[in-house]
C-alpha cells in the first residue's frame, strides 16, 4: 500500500474531494489518500507516505520543517519544501526573464523597515546606498508602475502607482516587506494557468478586477495559446512547481507573465467554479497516484541552472568530470597532466 498524505488549512472543499478521488482511482494500484497527522517528528523516523500534497507549509513553519525532514526519508513532497523556502518573485522574474519568457521589467528595492524584534540600526545597512534614486528606479520600469512584495500573495501590498509621491506614500506602507517595483502591463486580456506536475497546463480566462475564473475554451488564439502553455511548462521545469499556478496578463498578443510563485494555489470549488474544480480534483488525484508509483524524488528540484548552463558543471556530481576536463585541457603542463584527485577533491599526485 502507497500513501498520499494531504498538508492543509481551512480549505473546505478541495481536500475532501481529493482524497475522495485518489482513494477511488488509486485503488485498483494500492494507492490511499488521508491527512497527515502530525504530533512532534522525531529524527529519522520513517516515511509514512510515498507523497505529501502541502498547502499550507508556508503558514505553519513546523510543517515546513517536517518536509523537509520527509524528503530527506524518501517522500515525494509536491510542492519542494526546500525550493519554495528559497524562492522569490524577483529571482522568478529574473529567470524567466533569461529563458525568454515575456517579463515586466522589475527593480528588486530595499525595504522600508524591518521587523519589530530585529535590532537594525543605521549602522546595520550601511551597505545600503542612500537616498534611493527614486526618479531613475520609475524612469526604468515606466509609469504607472505596480509594487509589490518580492514574496507573498493574495493582493496584499499590490499598489499602483502613477508618479513618485504616489510611489513613495504606498512605499511608507510597506515595512517591514522586501518590495518590487514593476512596470505596469495595461492588459486586454489575462489568464490564470492551473498546472498538474510541470507539463499538464490548463490555461483558464481569469478577470483580475473581479478575481474570477471565467468558462471560456476559445479564449485564446491558438498561437498564444500554444506559447502561453509552452511558457507555463518552461516556468515550472525551471523553478520545480508541479501544482502552482502561472498568470499572464495579454497586450498586444504577448503573453507577461506576472505571477507564477503560487506553490499552493486557490483550488477551492467556490473560487474556481465547478467545471475547474472537478477537473482540479481529478488532476491533482492522477498526479499524485503517478507519483506515488512512479515518482523520482529528484525531480521535484528546479532545473534553472541546468537550463541556463552553468548547473551541471558547477554543480557537485559534476565536480571530478570538472577536474578531469581541466587536466586534459592543460595537458601541455607535466604537472598538471598527470594530477589525479581523491575523492575529497584534494590533489594527491
Ligand atoms: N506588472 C503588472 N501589470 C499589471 N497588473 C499587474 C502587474 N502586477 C500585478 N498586477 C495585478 O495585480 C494582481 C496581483 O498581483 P500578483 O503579482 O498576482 O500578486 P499576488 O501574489 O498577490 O497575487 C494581478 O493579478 C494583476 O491583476
Ligand atoms: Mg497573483
Amino acid at each position: 500500500m502507497k500513501k498520499v498524505g494531504l498538508l492543509c488549512g481551512r480549505e473546505y472543499s478541495f481536500p475532501p474531494a481529493f482524497i475522495v478521488r485518489v482513494n477511488q482511482l488509486g485503488k485498483p494500484d494500492g494507492v490511499a489518500a488521508e491527512f497527515v497527522k502530525l504530533g512532534g517528528t522525531r529524527m529519522n523516523e520513517p516515511a509514512e507516505y510515498s507523497v505529501i500534497v502541502d498547502r499550507i507549509s508556508h503558514e505553519v513553519e513546523y510543517y515546513r520543517g517536517y518536509l523537509k525532514h520527509a524528503v530527506l526519508q524518501g517522500t515525494y513532497v509536491i510542492n519542494n519544501p526546500f525550493w519554495w523556502t528559497a524562492d522569490d518573485k524577483f529571482f522568478n522574474y529574473s529567470v524567466a526573464a533569461k529563458l525568454g519568457i515575456a517579463i515586466p521589467k522589475t527593480v528588486l528595492l530595499p525595504q522600508k523597515g524591518y521587523p519589530s524584534d530585529v535590532d537594525i540600526t543605521s549602522e546595520s545597512l550601511h551597505n545600503l546606498n542612500y537616498p534611493v534614486d527614486w526618479d531613475a528606479l520609475l524612469d526604468y520600469v515606466g509609469r504607472p508602475a505596480i509594487l509589490k512584495p518580492f514574496s507573498g500573495g493574495g493582493w496584499k501590498h499590490v499598489y499602483k502607482v502613477s508618479n513618485k509621491e504616489e510611489l513613495l506614500a504606498a512605499y511608507d506602507k510597506t515595512s517591514p516587506y522586501c518590495m518590487t517595483l514593476q512596470e505596469f502591463i495595461d492588459f486586454t486580456g489575462y489568464v490564470r494557468c492551473f498546472t498538474f506536475g510541470k507539463n499538464d497546463i490548463t490555461p483558464v480566462r481569469y478577470d483580475p478586477k473581479e478575481r474570477r475564473y471565467l468558462i471560456e475554451h476559445e479564449y485564446l488564439s491558438k498561437d498564444l495559446g500554444t506559447r502561453i502553455v509552452k511558457d507555463a511548462q518552461t516556468i515550472n521545469q525551471a523553478l520545480g512547481y508541479e501544482m502552482n499556478t502561472i498568470e499572464f496578463a495579454i497586450k498586444d498578443e504577448i503573453p507577461y507573465a506576472i505571477d507564477f510563485l503560487n506553490p499552493a494555489p486557490d483550488m477551492e470549488r467556490d473560487r474556481i467554479t465547478e467545471f475547474y474544480f472537478e477537473h482540479v480534483v481529478e488532476k491533482m488525484a492522477k498526479l499524485v497516484i503517478d507519483r506515488a508509483l512512479h515518482g523520482n524524488v529528484a525531480n521535484t528540484w528546479p532545473r534553472w541552472e541546468e537550463m541556463l548552463g552553468f548547473g551541471a558543471a558547477s554543480g557537485f556530481t559534476a565536480a571530478p568530470k570538472t577536474a578531469s576536463r581541466q587536466v586534459t585541457a592543460s595537458s601541455s603542463n607535466p604537472s598538471s597532466a598527470t594530477a589525479q584527485f581523491d575523492r575529497s577533491g584534494a590533489k594527491i599526485r
